[in-house]
């Protein structure tokens, strides 16, 4: 199985997957494409701990809130296709919003309490994107596993309580955040920054892991442009947005 399939059909990908004898153990990475070392790290795992890695790219508009920001999110589809094979990637789906979202997103899924805070305060509807079409490609993959990396960990634990709470079949596996050698979490938003920015940003990981006030921190950040957006420590862990030259960055670390 070290051939990679691409899929843009839905239809197709699902006919494929009926076909699969089902003792293969299948594991899923969704992404949104503009593919690095964190993505790979993901593919890496469901790669040794499955049979069959299915990857998902899709830029998903219904979790966008900034119109610019979706505008400018970076497709970079070559290099994920040569990230995807030397990751261990078996298939690629990429499907098209008209077959993902037939319903021309009709039909949402809403968490009620902790996606109210953090990335869902400062991003009204970015978490009915995500849990919404994360439901639809969990229910499309019916993997075994599916991998989410701890850099979102709103996001994942909001999908880990989903998929328990509606009884999905697919195991949410979380993964380590993986860093630049200067502890800048790797995103794939981190090219659009100016190398003097660049410069800069590690400044956030540094402030999240030493300071837990969150007036001090603006104050440090302040010095470098950065804008701090929140300081906040929920489940163990303390969690940060900050801006840099209009770029939205995020981090957390546990406590
Ligand atoms: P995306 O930002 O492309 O991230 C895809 C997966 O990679 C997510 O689970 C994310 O947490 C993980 N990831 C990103 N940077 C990482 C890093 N530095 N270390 C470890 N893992 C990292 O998250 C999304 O896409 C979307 O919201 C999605 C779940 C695909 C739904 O559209």
């Amino acid at each position: 199985m070290s051939e990679l399939k691409v899929f843009n059909s839905i239809k197709e990908f699902m006919q494929y997957r009926a076909s699969l004898a089902p003792t293969i153990e299948v594991g899923f990475v969704p992404t949104m494409g503009a593919l690095h070392n964190g993505h790979a790290s993901l593919i890496k795992k469901s790669s040794l701990e499955n049979q069959l890695t299915v990857l998902s790219i899709f830029v998903n508009p219904t979790q966008f809130n900034n119109p610019d920001d979706l505008k400018k999110y970076p497709r970079t589809w070559e290099a994920d296709v040569e990230l995807a094979k030397t990751s261990g990637a078996n298939i690629i789906l990429s499907p098209t919003y008209e077959e993902l979202y037939a319903d021309n997103y009709r039909f949402q899924l809403t968490e009620k309490e902790f996606s109210k805070n953090m990335e869902g305060l400062h991003r009204p509807g970015h978490f009915d994107g995500v849990l919404t079409v994360v439901m639809k490609l969990l229910q499309i993959v019916r993997a075994d596993r599916a991998y989410f990396g701890e850099k979102d960990f709103q996001q994942y634990k909001l999908i880990q309580d989903m998929a328990r709470n509606f009884f999905l079949q697919t195991e949410i596996v979380g993964c380590a955040t993986v860093r630049e050698a200067d502890g800048l979490a790797m995103s794939s938003r981190n090219v659009r920054l100016s190398a003097e920015a660049r410069k800069k940003a590690p400044l956030i990981y540094k402030v999240l892991t030493e300071y837990s006030d969150s007036l001090i921190a603006k104050g440090l950040l302040k010095q470098n442009e950065i804008e701090l957006e929140y300081l906040e420590q929920h489940h163990g862990r303390r969690f940060i947005a900050a801006y840099l030259e209009g770029i939205r960055l995020i981090d957390n670390v546990q406590i």
